[in-house]
């Protein structure tokens, strides 16, 4: 008779500790054990939590971040900007090396670009390249993002055409950058960029640790947080008013 009032408080407190070490993830579309998201693991899948299908604490693909996922093999390009010479309007190259940089864009396209199935890991409970079995009306049979919402390349995996520019320099502090082996072009009016942004995330060199002058970038994590926010889309600021580009540009 014990277990009877042992037993809920037992589940309180299991309740209020996950909680409180995953807030905002467990209500996110990047939780895949949440059975109301249209990608999740499938039922009888060993449960393993939700940070596996990204990090691991051993024998993942790369230390930074302690990467987990299966990088793509594909070769991303904005196939449209090569009439301009690859580059954009302020004559900054877009990059050709995303799959090997070391920001973390390549890593958000392991499974954005549609090509690697959600649930294909380095380790997990001391196993070796798992496949975890993915389910729901946004994956096929192989667990790969068959949503065309949210594959950000084209059909191929590996165009990035019309996408905002990634793994670019930052002008932090209004100077120009460098950032993943590019330097900020000529025509980019300096003056017209928040020196410091806020709210937002620009990183230092290699993708890593904090912006400083001369050395800062852009990456898909610079407007999102894959651990969630209180905006949508997992946005690190509101789209309202344009407060979001505002962060950056200054118009
Ligand atoms: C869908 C993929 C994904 C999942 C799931 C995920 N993360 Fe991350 N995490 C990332 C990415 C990408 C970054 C790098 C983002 C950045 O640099 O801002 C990151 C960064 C981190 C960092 C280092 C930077 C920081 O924000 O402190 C820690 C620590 C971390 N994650 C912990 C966790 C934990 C703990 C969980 C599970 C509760 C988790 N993550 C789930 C993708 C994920
Ligand atoms: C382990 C695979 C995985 C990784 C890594 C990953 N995502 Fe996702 N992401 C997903 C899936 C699956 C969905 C849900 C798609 C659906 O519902 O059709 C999703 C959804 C999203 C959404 C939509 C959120 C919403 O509320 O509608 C955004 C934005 C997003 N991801 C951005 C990112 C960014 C940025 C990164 C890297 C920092 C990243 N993701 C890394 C698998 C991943
Ligand atoms: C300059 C800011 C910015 C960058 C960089 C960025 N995003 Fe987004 N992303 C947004 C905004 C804003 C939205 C919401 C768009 C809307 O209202 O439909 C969005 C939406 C999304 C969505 C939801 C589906 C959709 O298309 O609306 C996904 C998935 C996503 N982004 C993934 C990514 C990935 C992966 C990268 C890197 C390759 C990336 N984002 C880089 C600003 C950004
Ligand atoms: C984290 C900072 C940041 C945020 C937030 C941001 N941008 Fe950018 N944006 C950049 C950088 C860096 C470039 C590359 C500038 C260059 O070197 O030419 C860029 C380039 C651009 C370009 C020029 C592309 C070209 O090829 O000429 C446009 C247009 C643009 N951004 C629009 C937006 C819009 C719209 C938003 C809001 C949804 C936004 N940006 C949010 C940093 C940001």
């Amino acid at each position: 008779m014990k277990t009877r009032v042992v037993l809920p408080a037992l589940a309180v407190a299991v309740l209020m500790s996950s909680s409180s070490f995953a807030q905002t993830m467990v209500t996110t579309r990047h939780n895949f054990q949440l059975a109301t998201n249209n990608v999740r693991v499938a039922p009888g899948s060993p449960e393993d939590g939700l940070c596996v299908f990204c990090h691991t604490p051993h024998k993942g693909q790369a230390s930074l971040l302690l990467w987990n996922h299966r990088i793509s093999s594909s070769n991303y390009t904005w196939s449209d900007v090569a009439s301009a010479g690859g580059r954009t309007t302020g004559g900054t190259s877009y990059p050709t090396n995303l799959r090997t940089w070391t920001g973390s864009t390549a890593k958000c396209l392991s499974c954005h670009d549609g090509t690697v199935s959600i649930g294909s890991l380095y380790w997990s409970d001391a196993t070796a390249n798992p496949n975890i079995p993915m389910t729901g009306p946004d994956v096929n049979a192989a667990g790969q993002l068959t949503n065309a919402t949210y594959r950000i390349t084209d059909a191929t995996g590996a165009d990035l055409a019309g996408n905002h520019p990634v793994g670019v320099p930052y002008p932090y502090d209004r100077l120009a950058s460098t950032y993943n082996g590019i330097t900020s072009g000529p025509d980019v009016v300096l003056s017209e960029w928040v020196a410091r942004p806020t709210g937002v995330k620009v990183f230092g060199t290699g993708g890593g640790g904090a912006p400083a002058a001369g050395a800062a970038g852009v990456e898909c994590a610079s407007c999102h947080n894959p651990h969630g926010t209180p905006n949508r889309y997992m946005l690190r600021v509101t789209t309202a008013s344009s407060q979001l580009c505002l962060s950056c540009h200054q118009k």
